[in-house]
């Protein structure tokens, strides 16, 4: 190391590339930090992705960029991956975080957009709505009130209390309905919604059925043939959580007998990769079966709020090393350290979770003779992730010694 005080990476080398035109709130605010951006508006793969992205430090994403391992391992200078969506299934999350790359997203920007959609099926689907506007299209005027239902003072349950599900069930009771609800988990009811003691009681009481839980080995298939036969006559079933939870062959048929009075479903088991794909599925045709093509969370509001929180996360990440968000790497947030008004100089280093890693940090430091002023260290799986904020006089020393170390994968320096 020279003599010279190296400075931290200047913020305006930093290249940060957004793909999928995520949306521009979140550009303005990683632009604002300074740091360097480009965006392109569509999805990219092959030669072509590897020459957008190849060389950036920071990229976004949306749902349809694949970074697998392979694009993964050719970004060298890659420190961060942004998915402006709410899963991360497109990108490679080992091989990221074997390469201390921490890969961030937005879960629950959506959750409203999601909630309020719900609701509007809950009406709709008892004043018939999609199936009378069908016949008004053809020129038919069915005007009756038979099969109308007000919502108020009807039992909705609620199958997965969790963000999107708690939402709904304020909103829900907010239009007088009586909210009932299963989770696998132990959950604090809001307002006056009632915990049903399993889900076949709640299937036996409620009008309407609302699935909000992930896709696990417990919730495929979920909703069979026998529990969809175990809902009340006449009740209504709404899935607008995840394609596999539902046997859409039984809920067309359970529809067609009259058994179950509507359904609405925005989530399938096969659903086409493209906008303008064609469909063909089981419940089209219908009668008051509303179909939409997972947009449950697709609101420009949701896209904003994304694409914000996202940025965020990022930019917390490039300033402080946070990687609170983070789904592949552990998540440390450490609170910046100032000495006699003086502040530290903050260490980033991802390396290999095996004992006395630590121990070898420390020993550097001690035989550099450099003060650590502050230390958070977590590790998951095989990643730690270490943020040690030292005295600026010894810093550079500590993190080229830190890099040198055998199970660093990487170690980066911020001031
Ligand atoms: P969350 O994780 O906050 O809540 C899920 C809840 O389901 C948790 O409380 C969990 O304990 C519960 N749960 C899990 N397994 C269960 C089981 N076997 N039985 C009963 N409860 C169970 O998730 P969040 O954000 O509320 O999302 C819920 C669903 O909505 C997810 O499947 C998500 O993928 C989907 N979603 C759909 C969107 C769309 O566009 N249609 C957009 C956003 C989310």
């Amino acid at each position: 190391m020279s003599g010279e005080q190296r400075t931290s990476f200047p913020k305006g080398k930093i290249e940060v590339v957004l793909l999928e035109g995520t949306h521009p709130s979140g550009t303005a605010l990683i632009e604002r930090e300074g740091f360097s951006v480009r965006t392109m508006s569509g999805a990219l793969e092959g030669g072509e992705l590897l020459e957008a992205v190849g060389r950036a430090h920071v990229v976004g994403v949306r749902s349809k960029t694949q970074l697998t391992g392979e694009v993964l391992r050719q970004c060298e200078r890659l420190l961060a991956v942004g998915c402006f969506c709410a899963g991360t299934n497109q990108v490679d999350l080992e091989v990221a975080g074997s390469m201390g790359v921490p890969v961030f997203n937005s879960p629950f920007s959506n959750t409203r957009s999601v909630a309020e959609l719900t609701i509007s099926e809950i009406i709709a689907l008892h004043r018939r709505v999609s199936h009378r506007s069908a016949l008004l299209h053809k020129g038919e005027w069915d005007k009756s009130a038979e099969r109308s239902h007000e919502v108020r003072g009807r039992v909705l349950g609620i199958v997965g209390y969790g963000h999107i599900g708690s939402q709904v069930s304020v909103l829900a009771e907010s239009m007088g309905m009586r909210v009932v609800f299963f989770d696998c988990e132990s959950k604090l009811p809001l307002g006056n919604a009632d915990a049903a003691g399993s889900l076949e009681e709640l299937l036996s009481v409620s009008d309407v059925v609302s699935l909000h839980v992930p896709e696990t080995e417990a919730t495929r298939g979920l909703m069979d043939r026998a529990r969809i036969g175990m809902m009340k006559e006449g009740a209504y079933l709404i899935n607008n959580a995840r394609g596999s939870a539902v046997d859409l062959e039984a809920l067309r048929e359970a529809v067609d007998s009259g058994r179950i009075a509507g359904a609405a479903v925005d989530v399938f088991p096969e659903e086409p990769a493209k906008r303008g794909e064609g469909f063909v599925n089981v419940m089209q045709g219908a009668e008051n079966v509303i179909l939409t093509p997972h947009v449950g969370g697709s609101t420009m509001e949701a896209q904003e709020a994304i694409s914000v929180d996202a940025a965020q996360k990022l930019i917390r990440f490039m300033n402080r090393g946070t990687t609170t968000g983070a789904v592949n790497v552990p998540n440390v947030d450490l609170p910046s350290q100032e000495v006699e008004g003086v502040r530290s100089h903050r260490i980033l280093n991802f390396h290999q979770n095996v004992p006395g890693v630590l121990g070898k940090f420390h020993e550097a430091a001690s035989g550099l003779g450099v003060n650590i002023n502050g230390q958070y260290l977590r590790t998951a799986g095989d990643i730690g992730y270490v943020v040690l904020d030292a005295d600026p006089s010894g810093a550079e020393g500590l993190k080229d010694a830190m890099e040198g170390i055998g199970e660093s994968i990487r170690t980066r320096m911020l001031w």
